[in-house]
This record gives structure tokens, sequence and C-alpha cells, in this order.
């Protein structure tokens, strides 16, 4: 297929966006202009199932993707509405191919390849992590080389993005995702899901300092990261308590998050000197944090004071777009479509779908991608 000018404004390219990995339904419309290939969002919908699942204690995959068949025609048509367009005047549509879980990923991939087929416009698969990835460029209008920190319930890497569909990752998780281990703390704690935010309130009570808990591989010259001995740290902490009172849990909380903030914070920075020594690290000007857990105040708060130390500039996504959603994935698809990067309608569904696939697995079992 080739691509399709957008009837309506030749000067900037439509795309709409779908994401179905995980327990979010969005659908997106999002506008980039073609001369300076600057972002905006036309329209943006996120529906979180978390009332669904609440009952499990975390996501089941099969309740999320009977979830995403119910909504997501509803939501792309509303998406549409109010971006004040219809399927004709879209330049392609983007769906999340993966990483996720499969029977959503599915319901979202043929979704957008019906939609595609049907109105006879590009079709662009995209990997869920590059959405998350890319956010930057359709936020800051920020390009690669830059050193991104993806943070989220399913990711925790450190990757030099060089380009467009160019990814070297440097560091990832041996154990837990760092968002699973805020999940499980909050779990733990009997604090509602999803646990990063209900963490991150009851920290601002807390003392960080009271409970004292490991740094995982903290100093460490590989740069990965590690969660599981802290999770387990957190549970003995709390265990050794008898009837935990609003300022014990306060102050676990907080006393976590610390230590998360500290471990992410030293390892990267172990990655960035590592990328510094690539050939395409040098130029690198920007640290981005995205995922979820760059929503975290303290998180963003630290990171910020790395990036001033090593001379860098810390970009986030704003709140709304750190968590999974579509503009990011019909954002990534707005990029791909103006090199080119077009799939066919053949394109299969990935639940693993690592963006650099020449990285070695780390050491140790449960790694993520
Ligand atoms: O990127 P995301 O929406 O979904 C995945 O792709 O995983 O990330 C969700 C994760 C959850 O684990 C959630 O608890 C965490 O992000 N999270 C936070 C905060 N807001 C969301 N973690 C720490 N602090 C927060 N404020
Ligand atoms: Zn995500």
């Amino acid at each position: 297929m080739t691509s399709a000018p957008a009837d309506h404004n030749p000067a900037e390219s439509l795309v709409l966006g779908i994401e179905t990995s995980c327990d979010e339904t969005a659908a997106a419309v999002v506008a980039r202009d073609v001369g300076t290939g600057r972002g905006r969002i036309v329209s943006s919908l996120v529906r979180a199932q978390w009332e669904a699942h609440r009952a499990f204690g975390g996501v089941v995959p099969e309740i999320a993707a009977r979830a995403h068949a119910e909504f997501l025609d509803l939501m792309i048509a509303d998406a549409l509405r109010e971006a004040g367009c219809t399927v004709k005047d879209l330049s392609a549509v983007a769906a999340t191919a993966g990483p996720g879980l499969i029977g959503g990923l599915m319901v979202g991939l043929l979704m957008g390849k019906g939609i595609a087929l049907s109105a006879g416009k590009p079709f662009i698969a995209v990997n869920h992590l590059e959405a998350h990835a890319l956010t930057v460029g359709l936020t800051d209008a920020v390009r690669p080389p830059y050193l991104l920190l993806l943070v989220s319930g399913g990711h925790t890497q450190t990757l030099l993005v060089e380009d467009v569909g160019s990814y070297n990752r440097i560091g990832t998780t041996i154990d837990d995702a760092l968002g699973e281990a805020f999940d499980k703390t909050a779990k733990l704690l009997g604090l509602p899901q999803p646990g990063g935010p209900a963490v991150e309130k009851a920290a601002r009570r807390g003392d960080p300092a009271r409970v004292p808990l490991p740094r995982p591989l903290k100093g460490r010259t590989e740069p990965h990261f590690s969660f599981a001995g802290l999770k387990t740290a957190v549970r003995r902490a709390a265990l050794s308590v008898e009837n935990l009172t609003d300022q014990d849990v306060a102050d676990i909380c907080a006393s976590f998050e610390a230590a998360a903030a500290e471990c992410i914070v030293d390892r990267t920075f172990r990655a960035l000197s590592l990328a510094r020594e690539m050939p395409s690290g040098r130029r690198i000007g920007h640290l981005v944090v995205a995922g979820g857990v760059a929503a975290n105040t303290r998180l963003r708060g630290e990171l910020a004071k790395l990036a001033g130390a090593e001379g860098l500039t810390l970009l986030a996504a704003p709140v709304a777009l750190c968590g999974d959603n579509a503009a990011m994935v019909a954002w990534a698809g707005a990029e791909r479509l103006a090199r080119g990067m077009i799939d066919g309608l053949d394109a299969p569904v990935r639940p693993r779908w690592p963006l650099d696939p020449r990285a070695a697995p780390a050491i140790g079992a449960g790694v993520k991608a």
C-alpha cells in the first residue's frame, strides 16, 4: 500500500490511533504538519477498566479483551466525531500490535486493519514501547538522539533512542517492573489499585527515612534494574509491625518510593555513561522519562536533579500521556508514515516485541523485553 494524503488539509497528515495492549481501551486522532514535522492531538479518549478487574486484584487478560471488544468501536467513532473528521479524511490508521496481552492486541489490531482496508488507507502496526518512546516528539517537538527511561507496569528499561525505528536498549529489569512493584506494595498495604498513585499519595504524609530498605544493584557496572528484593523487604517491614496504622503505611510507602527513586537514578546514570560511549550517544541533549510510573512526582524530581548535574534537560510527558493512551500510538504511526514505514494487512500480533532485537536478555528470570 502507498500513503494517501489527508483530503481536508494536505499540509497535515491525520492519523487514527488505537491502543488495546493492556487494560486501557483508547482511540485518538493526531495531526502532523508535513513541513515542520510538528504534531498536535486532535482528539484522545481513554477508557480504563480497573473496576472490571478490581475483584481479582490484577488485570485478567480475558476480561480485558472482552472489554476492548465491547467499547472499542464506539470509542473510535467518538474520537473521529470529536476530531470533526471521518475515516475518509485520515491519512493512515495505526494500531498497537505488541507487546502486550494477546487477546486485547488482536481486538485492536483487527479493528485497525478492518478500518484501513475498508477506507483504502495505509495501515501501521505500532510497537507500544516505541509509542511511549516517541511521545516527547508530539508534546515537545524533541528529536532523537536522547536517553529514554521507560518505566511502566510491564517494563523498566533504558534505551538510547537513535531515530524512529532505531533503538539501543541499555538496561532492563532482571525481575519485576517498577510499576509492578508499586502495585504489589499497594496491595500488600491494603491500598487501592492501580497502586502507583495510591502509594504516591500515602508517601506524601510519610517519613522516607523510617524503614531501612535495600537499593538493589546500586553501584553495579551492568546497567540493569531489580525490584524483587525491594518488594520482599517491603513485605517483611509491613509484617514486622503489628496492626499497621495509617502513619506506618505512609512511612513504608515513603521509604519504598525513596529507595525505588534512588535505584532508578543510579541505574539511569550508569546507562547514560554507557550511552555516551556509543557513536550516536555523544549528541544526547535530553533525558526523557515515559510510561505510567513517569507520573510519579518524587521520581521526576530526582531525575531532574540527575539531568541538571549531567547538563541535560529532563523531559517527561504530561501526566495524561504517561499512562497508556492512543495519541502516542497515532503519533508513532504518523512518524512512521512520514518515513514510508507502512505495514501490510498481514502484520502479525506480537505479544513479545522488544524495541531492540539485538539486546541480549539480562541475567535472571522474568525479563520483560
Ligand atoms: O504505562 P502504563 O499506563 O501501563 C503499562 O504499559 O504498564 O503504566 C501503568 C503503571 C502501573 O503499575 C501504575 O501503578 C503505575 O504505572 N503508576 C504510577 C503512578 N501512576 C501510575 N507509579 C508510581 N507513581 C505514580 N504516580
Ligand atoms: Zn504502556
